[in-house]
């Protein structure tokens, strides 16, 4: 336990796409919500010293290192935060547990099962604290259909529909970046975006039983290049590389509760820019959202009265949905990135109050379990129980 108004120093590793969604979260924490925790944006990491210097005065960070090694072992550290590709993960995480230092790790956990659970044991066996970004959790809506859903009123779940459509990369010049890449991605839309619907369905509905998927690559050759920010890149035209992951993944998947789920993740879904959405089907009801319209829950009951059954339209504003009163009154609606500020509110409870906090390492090894089971199921063409 620590004290109210503690100062927590981040040490923060990468500096792109999510280094803002972090350092955007870290800065407006105090101002919305009331964590016994003060975050101080202490050091920025990343390899190329003009963009991580640049990085650190517009984010507001008080320092910089070129190396992350450097970071982890600096003793004004007390949390590091990893937002580099999924390749680096591993290895950075368990440096920090062995340091003492609580994490926070963007998704997926990591390439293989085996790296994860290594992950998973070295947080335990050095009782840090740790999470794992799946920010969608965090949506008010998304928080009140889970809500929903504890306190009975779909009953029984037949169904969950999951679609995580985007088209980013459907220009078959669009570069081959770190994403397209296995030896750094460890899969394509199955670990980037599949990763989060996995998450969703097991944080609503319960733990996976078995799976069966089938990939597909379309664009199998691209320019070579990076990314640069959000999800743009530049390429060069003049050489052209291999791409080694999914451009799509699609799966089904029997629950533990004996419910049916079906499962979409695709970069090639054009006019789709980040369609996350789900539908559960339930014996007493249904619940859809979409995080496009990501206020909204749209939710069925059955036992509305004859002639005005339908989906209602619920916009999660109101002090009763979870994180909503911290910030407008009802009907002033929230975004992407106050997601990120409510799993780092949650995460520095865990770390002042002394719990651990969701998701964390071991949701990422169980999620990573079933990535692998859904690529070994597509390449043979068979079920597979999730362990
Ligand atoms: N939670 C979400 O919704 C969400 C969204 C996007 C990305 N992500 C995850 O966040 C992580 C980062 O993705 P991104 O979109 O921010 O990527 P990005 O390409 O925008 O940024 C990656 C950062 O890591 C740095 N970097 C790359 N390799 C490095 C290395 N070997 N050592 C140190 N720094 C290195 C880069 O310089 C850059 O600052 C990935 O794991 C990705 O899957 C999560």
């Amino acid at each position: 336990m620590v004290g109210v108004n503690q100062k927590v120093r981040i040490g923060m590793i990468g500096y792109q796409f999510m280094g803002k969604a972090h350092s955007h979260a870290y800065r407006d924490l105090s101002f919305y919500f009331e964590n016994p925790l003060k975050p101080e944006l202490t050091v920025i990491a990343g390899r190329n010293e003009e963009a991580v210097k640049e990085a650190q005065e517009k984010m507001g960070w008080k320092s910089y290192e070129t190396d992350w090694k450097k970071v982890i072992e600096r003793d004004d550290i007390d949390v590091i935060d990893i937002v580099t590709p999924n390749h680096t993960h591993a290895e950075i995480a368990i440096a920090a547990a062995k340091a003492g230092k609580h994490i926070i790790t963007e998704k997926p956990l990591a390439l293989t099962v085996e790296e994860a659970k290594e992950m998973l044991q070295a947080v335990e066996e050095n009782g840090v604290k740790h999470m794992i970004c799946h920010n969608y959790r965090f949506v008010p809506a998304v928080q009140y259909a889970k809500k929903l859903i504890e306190d009975n009123k779909i009953g029984r779940v037949y169904h969950y529909r999951a679609n995580y459509l985007q088209d980013f990369i459907m220009d078959p010049n669009f570069p081959l970046v770190w994403r397209l890449k296995k030896e750094v991605s460890g899969s394509g839309a199955l670990g980037d975006i599949g990763a989060h619907s996995i998450d969703l369905a097991r944080f609503l509905i319960g733990e996976f039983a078995e799976v069966t998927g089938t990939m597909e690559t379309f664009i199998k050759q691209r320019p070579v290049g990076e990314m640069t920010g959000g999800l743009n890149a530049k390429g060069d035209a003049n050489e052209m590389g291999e791409v080694t992951v999914d451009d799509a993944a699609l799966f089904i998947a029997r629950f533990e509760n004996g419910a049916l789920g079906t499962f979409e993740a695709t970069r090639f879904a054009g006019g789709n820019r980040n369609k996350n959405k789900f539908e559960i089907n339930g014996e007493k009801g249904s619940i859809r959202w979409d995080m496009e319209n990501m206020n909204n829950l749209e939710v069925y009951f059955a036992d509305d009265e004859e002639g005005t059954q339908g989906f209602r339209l619920i916009n999660c504003t109101e002090a009763v949905h979870p994180y909503a009163g911290a910030y407008w009154p009802p009907g002033h609606i929230i975004g992407y990135e106050h997601t990120f500020i409510h799993l780092i509110d949650e995460f520095f409870r865990g770390i002042a109050e002394d719990y651990q906090p969701a998701p964390n390492f071991d949701d990422g090894v169980k999620n990573q379990i079933i990535l692998e089971a859904i690529e070994k199921s597509s390449e043979n063409k068979s079920w597979v129980s999730i362990e």
